[in-house]
């Protein structure tokens, strides 16, 4: 039988791969902080299997993680220092466009459990594009923040994408209103 396909470090189980059974994986799975062979962790791969049902925040995904892929890649390729900080300022740009998005869509929400997942989901926003731009930093200054950028790009696709962001689509659902 052949081995289960690998993503972001975890091993995938065969029909397993609802988003929130991948991110218990993560979770508990030590192994995602741990590099591969090549030192490096896998570049982040888009799956059908993270798309929300929301056509545009499915199509933000989507370019999201793609265009992370590309940056990963030029920084394992050693592209020219300038050149990775352009990509991931334009790639910073477009991660706080799709955050100001999802935050339009939280404002339509009202229950109280609404405004708690509002609150945390927005400062997750928050949370993560500070890391980012600590990142873009250290990177700036010369230092070998490739790993980081790594652990970075896992961490999009699970908190962000897989965690909170099924959470706001099953509230707008809840409260009735229109995805
Ligand atoms: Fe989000
Ligand atoms: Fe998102």
């Amino acid at each position: 039988m052949n081995p289960a396909p690998v993503k972001h470090g975890v091993r995938m189980k065969p029909r397993n791969h609802h988003p929130l059974v991948i991110l218990h994986s993560i979770t508990l799975n030590p192994k995602v902080t741990r590099l591969q062979g090549d030192g490096l962790l896998p570049p982040a791969i888009w799956s059908e299997t993270y798309r929300v049902g929301h056509a545009e925040m499915d199509h933000h995904h989507r370019q999201l993680v793609h265009d992370f892929a590309v940056i990963q890649q030029a920084a394992a390729a050693n592209l020219p220092r300038t050149q990775i900080l352009g990509l991931l300022d334009d790639w910073l740009d477009q991660f706080a466009r799709h955050a100001r998005m999802e935050e339009r869509l939280m404002e339509q929400l009202t229950l109280p459990m609404s405004q708690d997942h509002r609150e945390a989901h927005m400062a997750e926003h928050v949370a993560f594009l500070h890391q980012a731009m600590d990142i873009r930093n250290a990177l700036a200054h010369g230092e070998d923040a490739v790993h980081a950028l790594d652990h970075l790009g896992a961490q999009m696709i699970a908190f962000d994408m897989i965690r909170r962001d099924f959470e706001l689509i099953g509230l707008l659902l809840h409260e009735g209103i229109a995805l």
